[in-house]
């Protein structure tokens, strides 16, 4: 019904158009295109077997696609709170943005964050705190047939790899790893000297191995692995 109801709207202002055109002014000439044209999108629309919208809608139905595609911006411009995005809400890029071009990089204090909203984390001291344990808790990886089963720390340092960070960050977290009992990820960057340094745990991360781990560099490199990196909770990083 509705589809007919278009087509023949079409029909009779094209022909009205042609009408005026032949006698009235040619400027209607103009009008009168754009109508046939239209007229024979909905044609067009009608025929085809694609787009049940479009079949239904004939020339209306577009609309519908021209709007999903600027559905994005119009999100994004119009209804996104400057908290909402992820992963980055829009203070985040801001404040991103504003700092690589050298502008104001500054944050005022406070939140605009609904602190009190149902869901909102933060931590608290605790008013009666807890003995500090003397060792992290720890997880067993490897069972009874694994030879060198390693009691992992349940907080450690995730992948990070090399390339994204810096020998002076490695050196530190490994550090940091050494002294607190935990593991640090090398990431997919490669094991490089800097994660030797300080003596903490490493789970030689392998895969995906585009940066330093192709199969034949992995076995080689293994074969060459200093004594050193058989940690004290042995297994890690073999
Ligand atoms: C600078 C940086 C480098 C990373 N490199 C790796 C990597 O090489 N391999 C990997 O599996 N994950 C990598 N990740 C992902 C982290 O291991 C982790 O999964 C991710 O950051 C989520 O944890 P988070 O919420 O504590 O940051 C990297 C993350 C960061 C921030």
């Amino acid at each position: 019904m509705v589809r007919r109801t278009i087509l023949a709207a079409l029909v009779v202002l094209s022909v009205l158009f042609v009408l005026l055109a032949v006698l009235l002014s040619a400027w209607w000439w103009i009008a009168a295109a754009i109508l046939l044209a239209l007229l024979l999108l909905g044609i067009w629309d009608v025929l085809q077997r694609h787009h049940s919208v479009l079949r239904n809608y004939p020339v209306l139905g577009h609309l519908r696609y021209m709007l999903e595609k600027i559905r994005p911006e119009m999100q994004q411009y119009f209804i996104e709170r400057n908290v909402d995005g992820r992963p980055f809400d829009r203070d985040t890029r801001s404040l991103i943005y504003e700092r690589a071009k050298g502008i104001a990089g500054e944050k005022a204090f406070g939140t605009e964050r609904d602190v009190n909203e149902i869901g909102y984390e933060y931590l608290i001291h605790s008013t009666t705190p807890i003995r500090q344990p003397s060792e992290p808790a720890r997880v067993r990886i490897g069972n009874d047939q694994c030879a060198h089963p390693y009691e992992m720390a349940m907080l450690n340092v995730s992948a990070m790899s090399f390339g994204a960070l810096s020998a002076n960050a490695v050196c530190a977290m490994n550090k940091g790893a050494a002294i607190g009992g935990f593991a640090q990820d090398t990431g997919e960057g490669g094991l490089t000297k800097y994660h030797l340094e300080h003596g903490g745990d490493l789970v030689w991360e392998i895969g995906s191995g585009y940066s330093a781990h192709a199969p034949k560099t992995a076995a080689s490199t293994r074969r060459c692995l200093p004594t050193s990196l058989r940690t004290t909770r042995s297994g890690a990083c073999r």
